[in-house]
């Protein structure tokens, strides 16, 4: 199965890229992904969706087929004022139909001890709007700053311990989407 893992922050400094290394380490082999990474396609607020470019940057034709040719959505997001970071709804905004009847799994962080959970159900609603399919387990790491230090070991460990549920979860909908989309064919579904 080939998912994007789609990355959140663009701070500098940003605890983005530790979640980030530890969730490749807790996918190992699970997955076949390409990392979506904000910093790197520096998008523009939205203009214009993709299906209403006509000339499309390159950047924005890189993302619709990373987009277009996954089979899930793999999302590791920061929690900024109890809500989603500004520059994952800017790209999701940009993209529809790529997403449809596709999984996506939702990963939160901060450095509070909720872990980001209450921007993971605003990604939810989000996503779902969007066409996706969230799957029910969302592991938020709390105190993610404190990553290997005793202050941060209960986190970490519930952090570890969910995601392995949660990536069993996320393959058997990813998988079973995806064997779907392939009997309904193109044009059943829109
Ligand atoms: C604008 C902003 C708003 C924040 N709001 C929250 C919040 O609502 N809940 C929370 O637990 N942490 C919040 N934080 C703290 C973040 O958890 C912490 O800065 C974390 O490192 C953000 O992830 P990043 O470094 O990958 O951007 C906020 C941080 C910023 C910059």
């Amino acid at each position: 199965m080939k998912i994007a893992i789609i990355l959140s922050s663009v701070r500098d400094n940003r605890l983005a890229d530790i979640v980030l290394s530890k969730v490749k380490t807790l996918i190992g082999a699970s997955f076949d992904y390409t990392i979506v990474d904000p910093l790197e396609y520096k998008l523009p607020l939205l203009n214009k969706r993709y299906y209403e470019m006509k000339e499309p940057e390159d950047v924005f034709k890189k993302l619709h087929s990373i987009f277009e040719e996954s089979d899930g959505f793999l999302i590791v997001s920061a929690e900024y004022n109890h809500s989603i970071p500004p520059a994952l709804s800017n790209m999701l905004d940009h993209f529809g139909a790529e997403f449809n009847y596709k999984s996506c799994g939702i990963v939160t962080y901060s450095d509070g001890p909720i872990g980001g959970a209450r921007s993971g159900e605003q990604i939810k609603l989000m996503c779902s709007t969007l066409g996706m399919a969230p799957i029910p387990i969302s592991p938020a790491w709390g105190l993610a700053h404190k990553a290997g230090t005793p202050e941060g070991k209960s986190f970490e460990d519930n952090f570890e311990r969910n995601f392995a549920k949660f990536i069993k979860q996320f393959a058997w909908y990813t998988e079973a989407l995806a064997r779907h989309r392939a009997n309904w064919g193109d044009g059943v579904i829109g």
